[in-house]
C-alpha cells in the first residue's frame, strides 16, 4: 500500500526546515547505503549527527506523531531518526531496496530497527525542480511519487524503487524508516480499511451500538497481530 499523507508540516513547520537545510553542510550521501546501494547512489546527505539533522528530525517526528493518518497506516513502533537529501545537477538514485534493519545509535548499545515502512517527506515544491520522481514498484505495477513540499508518501519497506535524475533545480526532502508494531503488510491494510470505515461510521452514524462492535474487533484484530 502507498499511502499519500498530506500536510505532515504546516507552514512554519516547513519554513523552518527550508531555512535551516538552505544554509546546510552536504555531505556524499553514499555515507548510509549499503555495499550494492552505494553503487547507485548519487545526492546529498546531512550526516546523522549534524545538529540541523537532529533538530529538524524531532520536528518532523513530533508530527508524525500528531498525524492520526500516519498512525493508522504505520502503526508505528520505532522511527529511525529521519535523515535529509539533496539531488540535483543530475543526481539520481537507481533501482533498490532498502537494507532491512538499521541501527539507532544514539543509544547503547544502538538499537536495530525493523524498515517494515520506509517514508519521504518532500521539503521541495514540484515545480523547484525536473525530474526527481521517486517510483516505487509494487505489485499493482510501477508508480511516479512527486509531491507538494510538506506531504509525505508512505510505502512498504520490502519495495523496489528509485530517485529519477534532478535535471533542473534542487530536489530536498527528508526520509526515514518506521518498525512497525504489525510486520505483515497485508495486516496492516486491513487494520487500515477497518480503521478508515469505523472513522467513516462514527460521523454518520455516531450512536450505532455496531460501531462499538467493529472497534473492539479492530482493536482485537490489533492485539493477534502486534508484536509489540
Ligand atoms: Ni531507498
Amino acid at each position: 500500500m502507498l499511502l499519500h499523507i498530506e500536510k505532515v508540516l504546516d507552514a512554519d513547520q516547513l519554513g523552518q526546515c527550508r531555512t535551516r537545510l538552505a544554509a546546510a553542510d552536504w555531505a556524499d550521501g553514499r555515507v548510509t547505503a549499503g555495499y550494492q546501494s552505494a553503487r547507485a547512489k548519487h545526492n546529498g546527505q546531512l550526516l546523522e549527527s549534524d545538529p540541523i539533522a537532529q533538530e529538524l528530525g524531532a520536528i518532523i517526528v513530533d508530527a508524525l506523531s500528531r498525524n492520526t493518518t500516519f498512525f493508522a497506516g504505520a502503526l508505528p513502533r520505532r522511527i529511525y531518526p529521519p535523515l535529509f537529501n539533496r539531488y540535483a545537477g543530475g543526481q539520481a538514485f537507481g533501482w533498490h531496496v532498502d537494507n532491512a534493519v538499521r541501527y539507532d545509535r544514539r543509544v547503547e548499545p544502538a538499537m536495530p530497527i525493523r524498515t517494515d515502512l520506509s517514508a519521504t517527506l518532500f521539503l521541495a515544491a514540484p515545480d523547484e525542480y525536473d525530474g526527481g520522481e521517486l517510483v516505487i514498484e509494487d505489485t499493482y505495477g510501477t508508480h511516479e511519487v512527486k509531491l507538494p513540499a510538506g506531504d509525505l508518501v508512505l510505502y512498504p519497506g520490502s519495495s523496489l524503487h528509485e530517485v529519477r535524475p534532478v535535471t533542473r533545480g534542487a530536489r530536498v526532502a527528508s526520509f526515514m524508516w518506521i518498525q512497525s508494531l504489525v510486520r505483515s503488510q497485508a495486516h496492516r491494510r486491513l487494520l487500515f480499511d477497518l480503521d478508515v470505515a469505523i472513522q467513516k461510521l462514527t460521523m454518520q452514524l455516531p450512536d450505532a451500538r455496531e460501531l462499538v462492535q467493529l472497534t473492539g474487533v479492530y482493536h482485537n484484530l490489533l492485539r493477534e497481530w502486534s508484536d509489540a
